[in-house]
């Protein structure tokens, strides 16, 4: 009798700590794995004909000033819905200091931006249109235009009921996003049983981005973030950063210089790479973890020099390009007229 309570007891330990592994505290994912649903918002429902607008929205200049620039130039298909470019280029070549994220998996994003301040991609999607370096218009032009299109004013009435408007040209926005999504990579086949999708020297980098480098101290969950900031010390330079990051946002001293934890998934696709565009490869960047970031005032203490062999970081290379998905069929719409 004591046996079996002492062994049911066991299990429930077992249980708890097994599930502890895989949930923190607060809820958050701790380790890598497989992706749950796309997490839609209530107030926004997915449709067929919502993400068909949307998309066409997405690949759409002529919500630009000068009709010259999409959400599709800065966060393009064709390099992994980033830029290739270190810093985008807006209206005009107007430059924002900072380089593109990859839209790719933005749906699973607990906060938006590199310095987080938008909290989901409804919130977001209307920063761009405004943002006098990206396609410099107001709300009321963007509208403006999009009534003028019979095309669009037709979309608008069929999803939304209304004529163009801005909760709508984001809400559609948003659901096209949460469309471009990079999964069933090597790696998710991998943890699906198939062990002959990852090469050993990528296991092995699997086993390395888990323990000895702790990759997954920042990079947790499914979708390799943390949804936190951290500095690892880009862009410090003769004492100062050049882009300040999430302290303009917190108001915390100790979130100088830092940023958002970046998704992983397809990186491969989308260099180059930090917030800055600074590191032009993955093994560029292996090599700024590996001597312990750039030293700073507000370095963060879970960075620290690695002392990886030249293979541990070919392995960890290898493990990061296995994070690529399966390619989306996701071609530039016909616009309406
Ligand atoms: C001129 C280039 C440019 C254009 C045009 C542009 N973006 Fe961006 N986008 C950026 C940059 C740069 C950032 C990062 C800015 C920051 O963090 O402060 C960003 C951030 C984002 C993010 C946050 C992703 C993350 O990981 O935090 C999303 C989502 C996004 N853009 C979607 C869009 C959509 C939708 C449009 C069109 C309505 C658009 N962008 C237009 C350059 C651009
Ligand atoms: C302390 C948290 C932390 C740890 C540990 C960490 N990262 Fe990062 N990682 C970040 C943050 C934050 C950024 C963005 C920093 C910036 O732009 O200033 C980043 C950026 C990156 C990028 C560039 C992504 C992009 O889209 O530009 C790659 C690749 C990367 N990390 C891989 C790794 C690998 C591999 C390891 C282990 C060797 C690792 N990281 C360890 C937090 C961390």
């Amino acid at each position: 009798m004591v046996s079996r309570l002492f062994g049911f007891l066991l299990l429930v330990v077992l249980a708890v700590l097994a599930c502890s592994q895989l949930v923190s505290a607060d809820g958050r994912f701790l380790e890598n794995g497989l992706l749950p649903a796309v997490p839609v918002p209530p107030d926004n429902p997915q449709t067929d004909a919502k993400v068909r607008l949307g998309r066409q929205l997405y690949f759409e200049k002529r919500i630009s000033l000068d009709n010259t620039i999409a959400c599709a130039t800065c966060h393009d298909p064709e390099h992994g819905w980033a830029d290739p470019r270190p810093v985008s280029e807006g209206v005009g070549g107007a430059k924002g200091g900072r380089n593109s994220p990859t839209v790719l998996n933005s749906a699973y994003l607990g906060v938006q931006f590199w310095d987080g301040r938008e909290p989901d991609l409804e919130h977001q999607a209307l920063g761009p249109l405004q943002n006098p370096v990206e396609m410099k218009m107001t709300m009321p032009m963007v509208l403006e235009r999009l009534k003028s299109l019979a095309g669009y004013v037709d979309q608008f009435k069929e999803v939304f009921g209304t004529e163009p408007n801005d909760q709508g040209v984001a809400k559609a926005i948003a659901a096209f996003e949460r469309t471009v999504i990079s999964s069933n990579s090597p790696y998710d086949r991998y943890l699906q049983g198939d062990h002959s999708a990852m090469s050993a020297s990528a296991v092995r980098g699997m086993n390395l981005f888990r323990g000895k480098a702790h990759c997954m101290a920042c990079h947790s969950g499914p979708n390799f973030t943390d949804s936190r900031f951290h500095n690892l010390g880009v862009g410090y330079k003769d004492g100062k950063f050049a882009d300040e990051g999430r302290v303009a946002i917190s108001k915390r001293r100790q979130d100088t210089g830092a940023f958002k934890t970046p998704t992983l998934r397809s990186i491969d696709l989308t260099a180059p790479y930090m917030h800055d565009g600074s590191e032009t490869t993955l093994e560029g960047v292996i090599d700024l973890y590996a001597k312990g970031g750039i030293k700073n005032p507000y370095l963060d203490r879970l960075v620290t020099p690695l002392h990886l062999s030249k293979q541990e970081k070919a392995d960890l290379v290898a493990f990061m390009k296995a994070l690529t998905g399966a390619p989306l069929d996701i071609k530039p719409p016909e616009l309406p007229q």
